[in-house]
């Protein structure tokens, strides 16, 4: 039977409980590269041009709902879990007139768009279409069985599946092209006899099938399509899966990874071309990296950007921070949520820096702690300086001028102002506005006792006599 065209609507059977993760989480919220299961099925979804995207909830809604809320979705509850096919009997109640419904799992995430497309062609030319694959090791998914002409005959579930049936390599992926209403009325005739005593979608599919409307089987391109997540072993092998595609396609466009296996590049992530990548790097978020640079071996960074030519040594971690053109950061620095740094700073090992802005060819490369503060250009921050940003009550803001020079341990205790050219003596504790071109110096005057070193001997060695 040829099909009308008619609107594309996806629902997205997201309800179920996921037992076999043992996870206080529902599943669809649990993640593969940095992304929730819901998430890449929903842009899927969206990608393939789907307006209205309904998603159907019930265990953990509240928190399936709330961390997806920036999603334009229509949220549908089923309040018991009563299987796949009473899921998707919950939409007909939110559906107006007929519609091509794409119906997908919430916990098959490796969907892509061309097959949704796909999908909804093949079911055009039929009554409906799902996806199929051969796959090595079925495991539980669901088996399809052809008929003599290679039209879908049924589906037959793992558990409910004869030696002879589960020696079948072909299984259903859990997506399909479905007409409504007509798929309604045979949700509605569907029964409990099966070893999980659940409503079956895929029994409506063999009803379907039985009443002569035919399912096209989609074959998908590639099998990985058909990966769901049961358990934790399919969700790591899923997130596997994924970092190696973005590593392949990084390094299509010219970067070097040097050992992809060992490298987390989540998806959203951008890197230029000839940056270098060494081992044991997470890239995450929306992170974006420039060309030319090097990420040496242990670098942590999420929603973080840095310029062209940047080097960031072993082991830093960059969280929220913003790094231009040509700096050195690391090794083992932190940036932390609003640290900005302008072309050509520098700073190095064990240096923290929050909220805080470092001009052009700033360093601060030992042992420093900057919050709330400012550098201007060209200044020097010596080793373990702290900005004393925090009262107890309030944060406070530290601005240093232009070519200043922080002596090593300086504390700077904010509000306070350093002016441009002005310099602060090692050890001082700053709490005073220092005016431009000014020494600061706030130490108690050094006292030199001569011979006392010997003296100390002498003393030692008669006090171990007594
Ligand atoms: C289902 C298919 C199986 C297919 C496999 C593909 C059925 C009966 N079986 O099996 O043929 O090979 O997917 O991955 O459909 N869900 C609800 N409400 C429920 C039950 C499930 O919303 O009451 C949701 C789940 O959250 C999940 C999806 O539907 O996202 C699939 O459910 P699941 O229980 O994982 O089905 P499978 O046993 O994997
Ligand atoms: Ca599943």
């Amino acid at each position: 039977m040829a099909g009308r065209a008619l609107p594309t609507a996806a629902v997205i059977l997201a309800a179920g409980k996921g037992t076999r993760m043992h996870s206080a989480r529902p599943k669809v919220l649990h993640r593969v590269a940095g992304q929730p299961l819901l998430a890449w099925v929903l842009r899927a979804a969206r990608e393939a041009g789907c307006q209205r995207l309904f998603v159907v909830v019930g265990h953990g809604a509240a928190q399936v709902q709330a961390e997806l809320d920036a999603e334009d979705v229509t949220w549908v509850e089923q309040h018991e879990q009563l299987g796949t096919g009473h899921a998707l009997a919950q939409v007909e109640e939110h559906l107006e007139g007929p519609a091509q419904l794409l119906v997908l799992s919430g916990d098959v995430p490796l969907v892509s768009s061309s097959t949704l497309v796909g999908l909804v062609e093949g079911a055009s030319r039929c009554w409906g279409a799902m996806a199929v694959a051969d796959l090595p090791d079925p495991g539980s998914l669901g088996r399809v069985v052809a008929g003599g002409d290679g039209r879908l005959e049924r589906i037959v579930e793992a558990l409910d599946a004869t030696e002879e049936e589960l020696a079948i390599r072909r299984v259903n992926a859990g997506l399909y092209a479905l007409p409504a209403p007509a798929i309604f009325s045979h949700l509605a005739e569907l029964e409990t006899d099966n070893a999980k005593g659940e409503l079956y979608l895929t029994d409506a599919l063999t009803a379907a099938a039985a009443a002569d409307r035919e399912v096209a089987l989609f074959d998908l391109p590639d099998a990985s399509e058909a990966w769901g997540v049961n358990d934790r072993r399919d969700l790591v092998r899923i997130h596997r899966e994924v970092l190696r595609r973005k590593t392949d396609q990084l390094m299509a466009a010219g970067v070097t990874i040097l050992d992809p296996e060992v490298t987390t590049v989540e998806w959203d992530v951008k890197v230029g071309a000839d940056t270098v990548i060494h081992p044991q790097v997470l890239l995450a978020g929306s992170t974006r990296i420039g060309s030319g640079c090097v990420l040496h071996q242990g670098v942590w960074m999420r929603d973080s950007s840095i310029g062209d030519n940047v080097a960031v040594e072993p082991y830093s971690v960059l969280d929220g921070a913003e790094v231009s053109d040509s700096c050195r950061v690391g090794p083992f620095a932190r940036l932390r949520p609003g640290a900005v740094l302008l072309t050509g700073a520098r700073v190095g090992n064990f240096v923290e820096v929050k909220n805080s802005r470092l001009g052009e060819g700033v360093k601060a490369n030992h042992l420093t702690y900057l919050g709330d503060t400012s550098v201007g250009p060209g200044s020097n921050v010596g080793a373990g300086v702290v900005t004393c940003n925090y009262d107890g009550q309030a944060k406070h803001h530290t601005k240093i001028g232009r070519n200043a020079f922080i002596g090593s341990d300086t504390m700077l205790v904010a509000p306070v102002e350093v002016g441009d050219d002005a310099v602060t003596a090692a050890g001082s504790v700053v709490n005073k506005d220092v005016p431009p071109g000014a020494l600061a110096i706030e130490r108690t005057e050094q006292r030199n006792i001569l011979g006392w070193a010997k003296r100390r001997i002498a003393w030692r060695k008669n006090k171990k006599k007594i």
